[in-house]
């Protein structure tokens, strides 16, 4: 009796001890810098909100959306104020209610919260820092929270301090609307969850073989003509497509309207004017900037085409400055993607423009590239300049670095780790978007709808899946020096085989947030067993509350 009574006891108190432990565990993604507990906990529901005069209308809208979020939530009204009398220095200690305070002397996007039993108190010295505090902190609530439900919950957070700031400054994901189009409502929707994971580049896809999905007013048959297919390759098999005309468009006013939404969420939107190749929507719609002058059609199949802009006719490049002109008028993003992969330069030596275009430029193929590398290089050259006159930089594919790539590029490393190690070592800035680990479209496994979904390149029997994203180390293969030209990592999530939303977020969820980890956090708080812990905990259930798909781990 008395040994079953002492089991009784230490099972209860077992219990009690795992309770408090699972309290003080926190389901935060990306998983913080540092996040220390204290004694106690500070309860959320009705608490007054108070922000200093120093944040920025964006800060303060998405403190009010917090408020209100909480309150649908509890019923209970969060009063929201101008706070009076304090700043940053303040210690919690002399603080009731929460506060949202500037900290100028925190890093741009660095950001901090103390939670005590009477106060919280976020700092932060830039709009993007408070953005991320306020992202945290939803993660600290109950899911429903995020769904914005109503529950009986005093919303208790555990006293604690997060100190916390991203590891790289570039934290990006492509879509590629060419392939397959999606709607502003559909972008809005990816732009959201991007934020909730502290993503701060998109980076948009927009031109294509086919299909043109830019209205541009200097030229309307690119989305007359341009944005429309007759057809759609369905399966793995390139000669076959569906029949069906597809095909969409974004206006100059739908633009500025994702450039808004995205900038309220802390993203910048970065455009991909994809050149020289990758352009037979534009050859379909205008057919002189081909080199055989056409016809040319949207292309109803995947793959590379061996069609290509003619670079050696002028008119060409006064095409590529009038569509960069309205880009650049439409998107604020200090750079541009100038595309540049996947060029065949098979067209160009067999076109009399082009090749009277590197006789005149006296291009000859050596150790260091093909005459065809070198005619990209001038193309690439030329718009590079262009933009550096509009106070603006490029970044492009790692194939711009073949021959001889000018001073300022910025690099993208897709074709594996190489072509970014090889930039950085030369001094380019890059970023790093690696296919073995970073493309999203690659399959994560052998069920049928991984095999629906995703693209057919990858090698066999290899998976593509989150665990493997996680297990990717950007600075792998680079000395400090070049370290420090990386700039970030990027998710890609090309579209060939993604026909829609549902099909969209069974290939990027949870990919996107062990994703949102190797950019976000340090080496040394990386644990897969706790992204897989926290995504099974909460995160698989703020996906369900907001109705995005996911692949379940
Ligand atoms: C690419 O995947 N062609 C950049
Ligand atoms: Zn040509």
């Amino acid at each position: 009796m008395k040994k079953l009574a002492i089991i009784a006891i230490s099972l209860l108190l077992g219990l009690g001890l795992e309770a408090k432990k699972t309290d003080l565990v926190l389901n935060i993604i990306p998983e913080p810098q540092s996040v220390s507990f204290g004694k106690g906990e500070f309860k959320v529901k009705g608490a007054n909100f108070n922000y200093d005069s120093f944040l920025t209308k964006p800060t303060v809208e998405a403190i009010a959306k917090l408020a209100d979020d909480i309150y649908i939530c509890t019923g209970k009204v969060n009063s929201l104020a101008a706070a009076t009398g304090v700043n940053y220095g303040t210690p919690i200690e002399s603080l009731k209610g929460i506060f949202f305070l500037k900290d100028p002397t925190l890093a741009p996007e660095e950001y901090k919260i103390e939670v005590g039993t009477h106060a919280m108190k976020v700092t932060a010295s830039d709009t993007n820092g408070f953005l991320y505090a306020i992202a945290t902190f939803r993660q600290m609530l109950p899911v429903d929270v995020y769904a914005a439900r109503q529950i009986k919950d005093k919303l208790p957070i555990p006293c604690c301090t997060i100190q916390d700031k991203p590891r790289f400054s570039y934290r990006g994901l492509e879509l590629d609307c060419a392939r397959h189009f999606y709607s502003v409502d559909q972008v809005k929707r990816l732009l959201d969850v991007m934020a909730m994971y502290k993503l701060n580049r998109f980076h948009w896809h927009l031109t294509e073989d086919q299909g043109w999905r830019l209205e541009i007013k200097k030229y309307p048959l690119l989305t007359e003509i341009g944005a429309f297919r007759s057809g759609t390759q369905q399966t793995y098999e390139r000669g076959k497509n569906d029949g069906k005309r597809y095909g969409g468009y974004y206006t100059q006013e739908q633009v500025k309207e994702i450039v808004e939404y995205a900038g309220k969420l802390g993203i910048i939107v970065i455009p991909e004017l994809d050149l020289p190749g990758h352009m037979l929507a534009a050859m379909a719609s205008y057919p002189w900037l081909g080199c055989t002058g056409g016809p040319y059609q949207v292309w109803t199949r995947w793959g590379v085409s061996d069609q290509v802009l003619c670079v050696g006719k002028e008119k060409t490049f006064e095409f590529l400055f009038d569509v960069l002109d309205e880009i650049c008028d439409l998107f604020p993003s200090e750079y541009i993607h100038i595309g540049g992969d996947e060029c065949p330069k098979k067209e160009w030596d067999r076109c009399p423009a082009c090749t009277a275009k590197m006789d005149e430029l006296g291009l000859v193929s050596d150790d260091k590239g093909t005459r065809g590398q070198k005619l990209q290089n001038y193309v690439t050259k030329r718009v590079q300049d262009y933009l550096a006159a509009k106070g603006r930089k490029i970044i492009g594919w790692d194939e711009i670095l073949e021959g001889e790539l000018a001073e300022g590029a910025t690099v993208m490393s897709w074709r594996g780790t190489t072509g970014g190690i090889k930039a950085a070592g030369l001094g380019f800035d890059v970023i790093m978007s690696p296919t073995t680990y970073c493309y999203l479209d690659y399959k994560q496994g052998t069920t049928e709808k991984d095999e629906l979904a995703g693209a057919g390149y990858p090698k066999k029997g290899k998976v593509y899946d989150a665990k493997n994203l996680y297990s990717y180390e950007p600075l792998d293969g680079f000395d400090d020096a070049s370290a420090a030209h990386i700039l970030g990592v990027q998710g890609n999530v090309w579209t060939e085989y993604i026909r829609n939303e549902d099909q969209l977020y069974f290939m990027v969820i949870p990919r996107l947030q062990a994703l949102s980890e190797v950019q976000w956090t340090i080496p040394a708080n990386r644990n897969y067993d706790n992204l897989v812990r926290k995504m099974q905990a909460y995160h698989f259930k703020v996906m369900d509350a907001f109705g995005y798909n996911y692949r379940p781990l």
